[in-house]
This record gives structure tokens, C-alpha cells and sequence, in this order.
């Protein structure tokens, strides 16, 4: 097979990388090593930036979004048993967040793909990657029991954390910066009303918990445990217990309880590598970066990277000039730090850390306290919570 840009994974990145590639006449294949069932399934992020929404309703993928994702204005942060609200869209001259799935938007660019005849191969996982640093770079794939060979003027790694594109790239090229957290996300997407209107960030003695949503029927919440846990060590009643503890406040929050029908453990880890590119392969979402999803970046930061890709690459099929595509590492890693920095912060407000004493806690009360009760202070948290407009 041939085209001009092979694409590895078909996540967010890669799926919304190949609609604006075609959107700007240029051609691409995208390998997938799930079925299409198992990444339309998969239950994941849930918060976009007003940034991501904006290039999605431009992109003419943002139909559906616009009739089911629920607008929000506003976050509440709750500890010491009180809630405190953050009005975001006041505080950001009228920028939003919206809640839709992220297996909604990896739906919504499967259809738009397919629907103008886009050339998604599912199960066919990327073995390796060849020719990187020559003109026509090669990846070697597996199709159920065929070997593949996919050539293209051009790579794009957009195969998550643990893909091949990232190792393929020679020893000594890229630098690693890397943070673990000692605690994990326990998160469950249950079939009961959101006992909320606006997610809640919740700090609590025994550790974190998120109350977000997917619909007016589906709660979607989250729970700190420890790094090393065992899902069979939370029976759904354990769970329940454990969530009406945490949110539980002095005036009588009341948490409702439902069906559980997703749940999962997701460590947590700051990860970057430099620069996002090598030769003719550029990495981008996941496969170049990690953030804790405290911040809600991780997939916002993907669509921003292949939105810098698409347009250098067309502006190189158009032109020959590989200004932009030289400028593609330096362009997404600002962002990618200052959301980096975002969702650090946010994380070491927000968690109890195994070593922390009476001394830390009382700086992250009183850090929560600031937050919520200075403008300057709620204003930062709002912009960079919404997504800044410029980096
Ligand atoms: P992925 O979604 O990981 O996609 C990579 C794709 O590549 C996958 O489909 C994979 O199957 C495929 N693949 C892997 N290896 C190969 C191979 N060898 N060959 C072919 N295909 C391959 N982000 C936010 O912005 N907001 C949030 O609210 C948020 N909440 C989150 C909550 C949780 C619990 C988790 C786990 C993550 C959250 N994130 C959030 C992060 C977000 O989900 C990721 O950052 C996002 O999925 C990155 O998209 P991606 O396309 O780069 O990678
Ligand atoms: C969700 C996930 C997050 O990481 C977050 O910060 C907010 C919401 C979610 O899945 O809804």
C-alpha cells in the first residue's frame, strides 16, 4: 500500500489527524490494532476545551456534540465539607468547557471518515517502522494472519503510550522527563442521574474523588487508590461507600447510586518526550506525552498537536516549505508544558500523597482556601481550565 501519510493509531489523534488532512486534500491511511467496536467502546475522557470544541464545529465534525455535550460554566472545588464554586465563564470573558465522551468523538470521526470513503484498517496493529530518516518511510503492520506494508511520504505516531512509533525512534534522540504519582483513578460510569449539575473536584482526608457526568442518565466518578490496587478489591457497594464519604458535606449531599457498567484503574504519570519528532516520523497525543488527568488535558493536548501537524503538513504539500514542520515540536510542546504544569498542580492540590504529614495537608487547605476565595487566584485556575486561547 502507499499514501502520503501513514498514520499509526486511530484514537482521537489519529482519526481527527486524517479528517483534516482530507479536509485539506491530503491523503492518509490509518492503522488501528483494535476492532472498531473495542475503540468506539472504550470509556475514557470526557472534558473538552473550548479550543477542542471550537476546531471540531470547524471541522464539521461537531454536530452531535453541539445536540448531546452538556455546556458547563462553571467547576466546584469541595473540601473541609463545603463546596466552592469556580465560575469559569465569568472569570474567562465567556469561554466554556463541554462534556461529551471522548468514544463519542472517536465515533463521530469514524463516520466522517468512512462517510467520504477515508481508509481506516482495523486490527492491523503496527509491528515497526522503517526509513524514517530517508523520503519514504515504512510501516510494517499485522492484518489478522497477513503482513502488511503501509509506504508513505510521512509518519504520524499516533499510537497512544504504549505504541510502537515512539520506540522506534534510535537510542540517544529523544530526552525522557517523567513524574509517577503513588496513586492510581478508580473511575466507574454508573446508569443513575448526576447528583450534580457541574463536576466537583473533591478533596478529602481519605484521598480525591471526581463527580463528572456523560448524560442526564450516566454519572461518571472517580476515586484516589492506591497505585497497586486490585479492582476486585472494590465490590460496587465498596465503591458507593467510599464516594458518599468523600463528597459527603456539613449541609447534607445527598450521592445517588445506580448500575455499574464500566469500571477501571488508571495509574497516573507526567510524561514528555523531546522533541515530538524524528526525520520523517512525528509523534503526537499520548505517544509523545502523559499528563494526570486531574486537569482534564490529555486528550484536549492531542487535537492540538494534530491540529499543528495537519496544517504544516498541507502547508508542506502546497508549498515544499518545511517551516511549520520543523517548527512542530517547539509549537506543541508550550502547550504541552503549560498543560503540564496545569495538571501537576491540580494534582498536588487536590491528592492526599502517602508521605504527607499535618504540615502539607494544611498548605493544600489553605492553597483549596486561596483558590476559591481570591479572583486572581479562581481566574488562573478558570483559564487554564478552559483551555487558554494562546500559548
Ligand atoms: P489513544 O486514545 O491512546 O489512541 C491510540 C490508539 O492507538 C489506540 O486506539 C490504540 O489501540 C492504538 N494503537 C496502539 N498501538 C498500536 C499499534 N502498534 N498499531 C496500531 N494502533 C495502535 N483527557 C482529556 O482531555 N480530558 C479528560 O477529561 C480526560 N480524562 C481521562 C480520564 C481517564 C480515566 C483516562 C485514562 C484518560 C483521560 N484523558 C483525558 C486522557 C485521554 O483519554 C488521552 O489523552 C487520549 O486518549 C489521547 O489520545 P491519543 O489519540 O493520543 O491516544
Ligand atoms: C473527566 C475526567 C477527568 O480527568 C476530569 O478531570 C474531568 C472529567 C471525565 O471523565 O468526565
Amino acid at each position: 500500500m502507499r499514501t502520503q501519510v501513514g498514520i499509526v493509531g486511530a484514537g482521537p489523534a489519529g482519526l481527527l489527524l486524517s479528517h483534516l488532512l482530507h479536509l485539506q486534500g491530503v491523503e492518509s491511511v490509518v492503522l488501528e490494532a483494535r476492532s472498531r467496536d473495542y475503540v468506539e467502546q472504550r470509556v475514557r475522557a470526557g472534558v473538552l476545551e473550548q479550543n477542542t470544541v471550537d476546531l471540531l464545529r470547524q471541522a464539521g465534525v461537531g454536530d452531535r456534540m453541539d445536540r448531546e455535550g452538556l455546556v458547563h460554566h462553571g467547576i466546584e472545588l469541595r473540601f473541609g465539607g463545603r463546596g466552592h464554586r469556580i465560575a469559569m465563564t465569568e472569570l474567562t470573558g465567556g469561554r466554556s468547557i463541554t462534556v461529551y465522551g471522548q468514544q463519542e468523538v472517536v465515533k463521530d470521526l469514524i463516520r466522517a471518515r468512512l462517510d467520504v470513503g477515508g481508509q481506516l484498517e482495523f486490527e492491523a496493529g503496527a509491528v515497526s517502522l522503517h526509513g524514517l530518516d530517508g523520503d519514504t518511510p515504512t510501516i510494517r503492520y499485522r492484518h489478522g494472519a497477513e503482513d502488511g506494508e503501509l509506504v508513505c511520504d510521512v509518519v504520524a505516531g499516533c499510537d497512544g503510550f504504549h505504541g510502537v512509533a515512539r520506540g522506534a525512534v534510535p537510542d540517544g534522540v529523544l530526552t525522557v522527563y517523567e513524574r509517577q504519582y503513588p496513586f492510581a483513578w478508580l473511575g466507574i460510569l454508573a446508569e443513575v442521574a448526576p447528583s450534580t449539575e457541574e463536576l466537583i473536584y473533591c478533596s478529602h482526608d481519605r484521598g480525591f474523588a471526581l463527580h463528572s457526568m456523560r448524560s442526564p442518565k450516566l454519572t461518571r466518578l472517580y476515586l484516589q487508590v492506591a497505585p497497586d490496587e486490585a479492582i476486585d478489591g472494590w465490590p460496587d457497594e465498596r465503591i458507593w461507600a467510599e464516594l458518599r464519604t468523600r463528597f459527603a458535606t456539613d449541609d447534607g449531599f445527598t450521592l445517588a447510586d445506580g448500575p455499574v457498567v464500566d469500571k477501571g484503574i488508571t495509574p497516573m504519570r507526567s510524561f514528555v518526550v523531546e522533541p515530538m519528532r524524528h526525520g520523517r516520523l512525528f509523534l503526537a497525543g499520548d505517544a509523545a506525552h502523559i499528563v494526570p488527568p486531574t486537569g482534564a488535558k490529555g486528550m484536549n493536548l492531542a487535537v492540538n498537536d494534530v491540529r499543528v501537524l495537519a496544517e504544516a503538513l498541507a502547508a508542506w504539500y502546497r508549498s515544499g516549505s518545511t517551516e511549520l514542520l520543523d517548527g512542530y515540536s517547539a509549537t506543541c510542546l508550550r502547550r504541552v508544558w503549560r498543560s503540564q504544569h496545569f495538571s501537576w498542580w491540580m494534582t498536588s492540590m487536590l491528592h492526599r500523597f502517602p508521605d504527607d504529614d499535618g504540615f502539607q495537608r494544611r498548605l493544600q487547605l489553605s492553597q483549596l482556601a486561596y483558590t476559591t476565595t481570591s479572583e486572581a487566584a479562581a481566574r488562573s485556575l478558570a483559564e487554564n481550565y478552559v483551555g487558554l486561547a494562546q500559548v
